[in-house]
């Protein structure tokens, strides 16, 4: 019987496509290395985050591609990530990060910074380098919902050095304030606050920078919009009629700054509020979609005390919900960097 070739295999996986990219894996450059003994191949396909929900899917089709060649009697795949860039954040702010994620709503209280600081969470559990930078200036809830409160931050060679929690990068403006002081900023310096946050701090390398926004659609967005590239945003909701208005103008506003949408979250799903609201508003408002958390207490308990619902009930179905989030929101990511630039290579 003739040999398996390693062209073989290669031809073999430009039949497989990244289902999320709609491109074969080939032309996408996923495929990092193949190796052929016998009749046992070895293929390593690089992803385009570590949280990729298709990782499975992805296998499954490789198995089939390679298994189909003639000779071919075992495959094994193998995985590792390389995270998509949005090249115009090192090209504006010099920071080496990838991707920035803002998480926003029409209205307070719906979630905003429990999804932010959870979603952060998540995306390191899976093995993405993250941080989290806290940009609701007026009332910082990121120190509390990490166990943080006390942390106060530290300056290395000339740069404010992020806190460390649960294996995210953390950064607010509630370490460098007394939490009774009260804060009374002018437009300008919101936003010299929030390019700081940014700018002065020593993130190091990261995949994600998920940004926790204050409510509303106010400066705070205006500024992160002029002052970084976001590369995607977020709208949390809640399950109620009313919040499709809030929805709205959440979205409006990302519109309006030209941020791309990422889609919607509902949030406190369940019986008292109701289900089904964010769903309603992603249609009507023609974005995607990216799930509902269901209302638990656990998860207000597990805010109030800095213990993130992820870590310390990561089986509860809240838990579960908002690590399947993570990765629908990753890559989601993947597939915006890629429409961005279409000649994208993943190596
Ligand atoms: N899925 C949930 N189940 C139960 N409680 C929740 C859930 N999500 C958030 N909460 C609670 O609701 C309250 C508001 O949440 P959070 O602070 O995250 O909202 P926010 O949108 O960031 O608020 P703000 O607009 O004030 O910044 C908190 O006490 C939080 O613990
Ligand atoms: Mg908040």
């Amino acid at each position: 019987m003739s040999s398996v070739s390693k062209e073989q295999v290669i031809e073999a996986l430009r039949t497989v496509k990244d289902p999320e990219l709609g491109a074969d894996l080939v032309r996408l450059n996923m495929i990092r290395d193949v190796r052929v003994d016998g009749g046992r191949v070895d293929v390593k396909v690089t992803l385009t985050t570590p949280a990729c929900p298709l990782k499975s899917t992805i296998e499954d089709d490789v198995r089939a591609a390679v298994a189909r060649i003639p000779g071919v009697k075992e495959v094994n795949v193998d995985f590792d990530s390389n995270v998509t860039t949005d090249s115009r954040i090192f090209q504006r702010l010099q920071l080496d990060v990838r991707n920035i994620i803002a998480v926003a709503s029409g209205k307070g209280g719906v979630g905003k910074t429990t999804v932010a600081v959870n979603l952060a969470i998540a995306l390191a559990q899976e093995g993405a380098r993250v941080g989290i930078l806290d940009a609701d200036i007026y009332g910082p809830n990121v120190p509390l919902m990490l166990g943080l409160t006390n942390h106060r931050i530290r300056v290395d060679n000339g740069k404010m050095v992020p806190a460390e929690a649960y294996g995210i990068k953390a950064m607010s403006i509630g370490f460098l304030v007394q939490p009774d002081q009260a804060l009374i900023w002018r437009g300008p310096m919101l936003h010299s606050a929030i390019r700081q946050l940014f700018t002065d701090v020593a993130w190091g390398s990261l995949d994600y920078i998920v940004v926790d926004m204050p409510p509303g659609t106010g400066d705070a967005q205006l500024s992160l919009a002029q002052l970084v590239p976001v590369t995607g945003g977020l709208i949390v909701t809640t399950p109620q009629e009313v919040a499709i208005m809030d929805a709205r103008r959440g979205l409006i506003a990302f519109r309006q700054l030209q941020v791309p949408v990422l889609g919607i979250i509902e949030n406190m799903s369940g019986d008292v509020f109701g289900v089904g609201g964010g769903e309603k508003a992603a249609k009507e408002l023609g974005v995607p979609f990216l799930g509902r958390v269901p209302l638990d207490p656990d998860v207000r308990k597990g805010g109030d005390v800095g213990a993130p619902i992820v870590v310390v009930k990561p089986e509860s179905p809240a838990a579960k919900a908002l690590r399947e989030l993570a990765r629908v929101i990753a890559a989601r990511v993947s597939v915006l960097s890629f429409q961005a630039d279409p000649e994208l290579r993943v190596i």
